[in-house]
């Protein structure tokens, strides 16, 4: 291991009773409770259904937050890998799929070259998609009714890379003296133009009535980790109907939904947002993450203060009410980004290559999202709300996440990276049983090192599917590099 993948913290799994865990806590003084005993599963608070107000039931509270894997077709169709993964989501016990994976709008919107892209021609492989969830899910639950799955639809702005795995393609919607620099954009990159995002609103409608026709309960119009929709919150220098003030910046969401209102009654919307964000962040001599160099107030960290390090949760109070007023129950709360500040958005011990060793300990980045969640949970008590970043948490994540549940401080615990390496990890918190530690995440980050290096995504290092691929080996030269 070299030594810019050292990790600097304790690791969770030293801290192995309740007194340590609580006392390692105070001594980085991170605020975050948690259930000492677990309940039975007579009573715990997993097993809770809850009921939207469209009548649809969910059947727990747990909801897999969605993982694109850089594993579909070049044609952004899924492949084997893809439907793996899906397939794995739904035999994990939990009842909410969100989204299961970003999902392209537009060739050009796309990611990576791997993609998924949904678009009239795909529509087939879509419905099978949905379908192989729910026979799956039947075949090991024997129900389906409180099963809820709704498909991540998204264009990735600044982090386009539609066609070759090397070659940035940036759809920006203002100029961002970090971001631009940081991915070698010269200062009269062009923006997207405000026709061009008219038409990219009617391509999200058109994706959404295709998403209701392939079945799926709804759509996700993203709003996170520094792709468009969540570019668009930030874009106050932004000229022309698209920036400057909220109700601009806004309204690529709110063209989208009145679009889908129309052609796609019925569809349920669901919104993911990084909820905060903060100044991108760079490594140091040591490797260590530092805030980037910026002069005066750091105006383009929606969600954040002007220091660009802490949260302003104004513009974020006001988004939520703008969701309720459009009648979106359905919010999954996230941050920051994994391009430039990934240890706020999946706090993780060791970093990815393209990042930095963590400037806290992670379950500070766990803490801060969680009494995020909390709070708007408290303020916003008719939404339904899922929150993340709890794998970090390891061992721990059943005693947090029973205490956020009985608390009311998130209506749905989101999975990530944890149920890529222990998909059934729902299904054992559920009956109380004793974790299974070799399939607990370690955080490793190869899930982001992988794609990152132009590869597959998955869990390289626990999951012995991927642990047997070349791309395995590929992956620990690279590291050693
Ligand atoms: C490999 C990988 C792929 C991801 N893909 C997506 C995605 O397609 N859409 C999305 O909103 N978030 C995506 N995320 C972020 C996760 O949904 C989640 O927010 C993050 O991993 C933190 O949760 P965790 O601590 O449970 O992992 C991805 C994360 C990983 C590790
Ligand atoms: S590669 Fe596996 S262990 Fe590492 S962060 Fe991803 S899911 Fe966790």
């Amino acid at each position: 291991m070299s030594t810019k993948h050292k990790p600097k913290f304790k690791r969770i799994a030293q801290l192995k009773t309740a007194p340590d865990f609580r006392e390692y806590l105070k001594s980085i003084d991170v605020n975050l409770s948690f259930d000492e005993t677990l309940l039975p599963p007579d009573q715990t608070p997993y097993k809770n259904s809850f009921l939207l107000k469209s009548g649809r039931n969910i059947g727990n509270r747990f909801c897999i937050l969605p993982m694109e894997g850089w594993d579909g077709t070049t044609d952004g169709r899924p492949s084997e890998y893809t439907k793996r993964r899906w397939k794995n989501f739904a035999i994990s016990g939990a009842k909410l799929l969100w989204g299961c994976e970003a999902v392209a709008v537009r060739h050009n919107g796309r990611a990576n070259p791997n993609q998924l892209l949904m678009d009239a021609s795909r529509l087939d492989e879509y419905k099978r998609l949905y379908d192989d969830l729910i026979t799956q899910h039947q075949e090991k639950f024997g129900k389906t009714d409180d099963l809820v799955i709704g498909l991540q639809l998204t264009h990735s702005g600044r982090f386009c890379k539609p066609n070759d795995q090397k070659k940035m393609e940036p759809q920006i919607l203002y100029h961002h003296p970090i971001l631009n620099k940081k991915f070698g954009l010269p200062d009269d990159y062009p923006h997207m133009t405000d026709d061009d995002i008219d038409r990219l609103v009617e391509d999200f409608v058109k994706a959404a009535v295709l998403t209701k026709k392939a079945g799926y309960h709804f759509v996700d119009l993203k709003h996170c980790h520094g792709y468009l929709g969540h570019e668009f919150l930030s874009a106050r220098t932004r000229e022309g109907k698209y920036g400057g003030s909220f109700e601009n910046r806004t309204r690529f969401l709110t063209s989208i939904v009145a679009g889908i209102r129309s052609e796609a009654p019925g569809l349920e919307i669901g919104v993911r947002f990084s909820a905060f964000d903060w100044i991108p962040f760079v490594p140091n001599e040591e490797y260590v993450g530092i805030p980037a160099t910026f002069q005066g107030d750091y105006p383009y960290a929606f969600g954040g203060s002007v220091t660009g390090t802490g949260q302003d949760l104004t513009e974020t109070y006001k988004f939520l009410k703008l969701l309720e007023s459009l009648n979106i129950e359905l919010v999954c709360i996230t941050a920051g980004s994994p391009y430039y500040n990934p240890h706020i958005q999946r706090p993780a011990l060791f970093p990815p290559s393209d990042g930095y060793q963590p400037p806290e300990d992670p379950l500070a980045g766990v803490a801060r999202q969680l009494q995020v969640t909390a709070q708007i949970k408290k303020d916003f008590p008719g939404l339904a709300i899922v929150g993340s970043a709890y794998s970090y948490l390891q061992e721990w994540l059943p005693h947090v996440g029973q205490h956020v549940l009985n608390n009311n401080m998130a209506d749905f615990i989101g999975l990530g990276r944890m149920v890529l390496s222990y998909p059934e990890l729902p299904e054992d918190i559920l009956a109380n049983q004793h974790l299974k530690r070799d399939k607990v995440c370690r955080t490793f980050s190869d899930c982001t090192t992988a794609p990152r290096n132009g590869m597959i995504s998955g869990c390289f290092p626990l999951d012995p599917f991927y642990k047997a691929l070349p791309e395995a080996i590929r992956l620990k030269e690279i590291k050693k590099e």
